[in-house]
């Protein structure tokens, strides 16, 4: 059973019992009455009672895991643990509900939606009885086969930002704390806990903790997670750059810094450099090791209690010796989040392709459907590793088209599976050929009792890609701690060949976190939809979109290159032979390259399709004398049925002493429009968005001059433009 399993077994014996009682005798000594058990006195006057009452032991104690999931009791002071549990996108604990991937999240660039999110996955921790949930992950996409993609946000830091900003609000909102991770440059996971990233300060600030500087600044985030990876020679969780310096000095962050499972590598270096618990055991961090450093000075009780101080102001903010954090009244499978799941579903997947306005069907002109692929049945709802729900139901692809092309529609599943045994399900009475062999020279692309069946179907629907519930060691499990593949997993290419060939209605359906190689066979699709990990909706929204009871309105929240080689990590990323992970490329990530090196992505970022058009008219832009400024346009649904369009603005700053990319998105709106309706929208722009990072003062810098405004559908159709000056002291 893999180590996934097993966890889940662990975790799944953890919940099924309750918080540890206080032993009675214990109870008797508990203090009452006294400050910092008074809900009405201030969080930093409740710390500065405790502190006192606890031991060094006691202290020591505090910032080390209890156990696997938990901090440790200190029962003499009534003090219990605390509990954590992952699941950015369903909650870890036993089965759960499972929502739709960050980067379906990303593609649907709502904030509302992730605010929902968030607050979903409170009320699913709230019900469980659980304090931290450790999410979310904010790292980028910098490779497409990154095996955490699917957990984050897309290339871009402004989006991440945002979007984890009003998923952390959300969480935050129902008493649980959330966790800011990975802390920071864990872009790949490839000897994830050994590989040394090398990223220059710029590129750090500008990129790479923009995300995490926006969650500690605009959204209040409690927790933060130190990733696994040294960043420039020093481990994240000895840094005291990077958590005393940057995090607790200039960004001010008051919660806690914990490390990442077994990532702690030191004692000293640790206790010094800013981690505050060390998870999920103290390996470095307990009496042992740490009282002779404390005694000789070399770690002061200064340091020691303001780990603690940072703990408890996280518990004493969150109310948890207040109230108890197990909510009853809130249902373990709590179908008020159904709704948010299907919304989440259906906002996330991304239309690419529609040759021949083959979508949307038309129940009335099609009969049959034909339905082949490994992840067309069962559900593909989530990616793997400790992102991976237990959801309780989800609806599969084939499910959902029988669900919602009603009864007049024949919908046929064609058994044609890559098993991580690597046989097939073939017809009746067929000996399976190994998965890998179909296609191959001289076999047949798939089990031969489905080919009548393709030919004679209105269409066909090929649901290709990775899944997180497979063997990890599989060719088509996608999750943390491994990069995949780029291509797509065997034998998936020869049956989407085959199938084109027989139907030229055919519609492929991809689950990945990230884009995968097309060569070869891109072209020959008239039909793509990218769904990620679409959650336990993904198979009801996918066929309300096939049969066009939603209008798809997701839009990449990455570049997707025509060949890997295009990409800007190309040659700079870690893979089985090379010995480091030098971001070589600086701030050109993404589109940001492409731009750069005048590359034409495949599909750029910010593209996706929709069943309608868009019209964007009348910009103007206000500045104000402080040097924010706002941009207002109008969008108008110039189609027959209704849809969202997400408008995008992007700016391209004056020359400047340093390369800085052609344009950068500094703002999205996200308008729903009814067939015919037009909307002015605003976005508003602040004056320090527009710097870049100066390596030379290391200050963020505004030059005075005239930045090229441009509002558009994607980073590659920005219609409307105009520009805005910056002076060099505004009022
Ligand atoms: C894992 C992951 C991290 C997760 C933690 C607890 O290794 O890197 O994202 O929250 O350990 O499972």
């Amino acid at each position: 059973m893999d180590s996934s399993k097993v966890r889940y077994l662990i975790l799944s014996f953890v919940w099924m019992f309750p918080i540890t009682p206080i032993p009675a005798q214990e109870k008797d000594a508990i203090p009452s009455g006294q400050i910092y058990q008074d809900a009405s006195q201030p969080v930093e006057a409740r710390i500065d009672d405790l502190l006192p009452r606890l031991t060094l032991e006691e202290k020591i104690n505090l910032i080390g895991g209890g156990a696997y999931m938990q901090t440790h009791a200190v029962s003499r002071l009534g003090i219990p643990e605390f509990r954590m549990t992952d699941g950015p996108f369903g909650v870890r604990a036993g089965p759960s509900r499972v929502y739709a991937c960050g980067l379906a999240l990303a593609a649907s660039w709502d904030i509302d939606q992730a605010r929902k999110v968030g607050v979903a996955l409170g009320r699913d921790c709230r019900a469980r009885g659980i304090n931290i949930l450790l999410a979310p992950g904010m790292n980028l996409y910098r490779a497409p086969f990154s095996g955490r993609n699917f957990e984050y946000f897309g290339e871009d830091p402004l989006l991440t930002g945002e979007l984890g900003c009003a998923y952390i609000q959300g969480v935050q909102s129902q008493g649980v704390a959330a966790t800011m991770k990975h802390f920071v440059a864990n872009e790949q996971e490839f000897n994830r806990r050994g590989l040394n990233s090398e990223v220059d300060e710029r590129t750090l600030r500008e990129l790479y903790l923009k995300p995490f500087e926006m969650a500690v600044k605009k959204a209040g985030v409690w927790c933060a997670m130190d990733s696994y990876n040294p960043l420039n020679g020093t481990h994240t969780t000895e840094s005291d750059w990077l958590n005393n310096q940057v995090l607790k000095g200039e960004w001010e962050f008051k919660g806690l810094v914990m490390s990442d499972w077994k990532a702690a590598v030191s004692t000293l270096a640790t206790a010094n450099g800013g981690l505050d618990l060390e998870m999920p055991s103290p390996k470095f961090l307990n009496s042992q090791a740490l009282q002779p450093l404390i005694n000789a000075g070399q770690v002061t009780q200064a340091t020691l209690d303001d780990k603690v101080r940072r703990i408890f102001r996280v518990v004493f903010s969150m109310g948890w010796m207040d109230r108890p954090q197990l909510d009853n009244s809130i249902p373990k499978d709590d179908p008020q989040n159904d709704q948010v799941a299907l919304d989440g579903a259906r906002e996330g997947i991304v239309l690419l392709k529609n040759s021949g306005n083959i979508l949307p069907l038309n129940p009335m002109n099609v009969k049959k459907v034909v339905v082949l692929g490994p992840n067309a049945d069962p559900a593909v709802a989530v990616g793997g590793g400790s992102a991976h729900a237990n959801y309780t139901h989800a609806v599969s692809v084939f499910q959902g088209l029988k669900d919602v092309a009603g009864p007049n529609v024949d919908v046929i599943r064609v058994p044609w599976s890559i098993l991580p045994t690597g046989t097939d399900i073939a017809a009746p009475g067929k000996t399976p050929l190994a998965s890998t062999t179909y296609g191959a020279e001289g076999n047949p692309p798939f089990p031969p009792a489905s080919i009548d069946d393709i030919k004679s179907a209105d269409v066909a629907v090929i649901c290709v890609g990775y899944n997180g519930q497979s063997a990890r060691t599989g060719p088509d499990w996608e999750g943390e701690d491994k990069d995949r593949a780029y291509d797509l997993p065997p034998g998936q290419v020869a049956m989407i060949e085959a199938v084109v060939k027989l139907n030229p209605h055919t519609v492929v359906i991809l689950n990945a976190g990230g884009s995968v190689a097309t060569a070869g066979w891109i072209g020959d699709v008239p039909v793509l939809l990218d769904a990620f990990y679409p959650g336990q909706a993904g198979g009801t929204a996918l066929a309300e979109i096939l049969f066009g009871k939603v209008n798809p309105s997701g839009k990449l929240p990455f570049s997707w290159e025509k060949r890997w080689e295009d990409c800007a990590a190309y040659g700079n990323f870690p893979t089985e032979a090379s010995k480091g992970n030098d971001y070589k490329e600086g701030v050109f990530l993404g589109y940001r390259w492409f731009d750069r090196k005048g590359i034409e992505p495949l599909f750029p970022f910010g593209f996706g399709l929709s069943y309608t058009t868009f019209a964007y008219s009348n910009l103007e832009l206000q500045s104000s004398p402080s040097g924010d400024f706002t941009a207002t346009f109008t969008v108008q649904n110039n189609g027959t049925v209704p849809g969202a369009e997400i408008a995008q603005l992007y700016v391209a700053p004056p020359s400047t002493g340093v390369p800085r990319p052609m344009h950068e998105l500094k703002g999205f709106v996200r308008t729903a429009l009814q067939p015919g309706e037009s909307k002015q929208v605003g976005i508003t722009v602040a004056r320090e968005d527009l710097g870049y990072w100066d390596p030379a003062t290391k200050k963020w810098t505004v030059t005075p001059g005239q930045y090229q405004i441009e509002v558009g559908s994607s980073s590659r159709d920005l219609g409307l433009k105009g520009s805005v000056t910056q002076v060099e002291k505004p009022n």
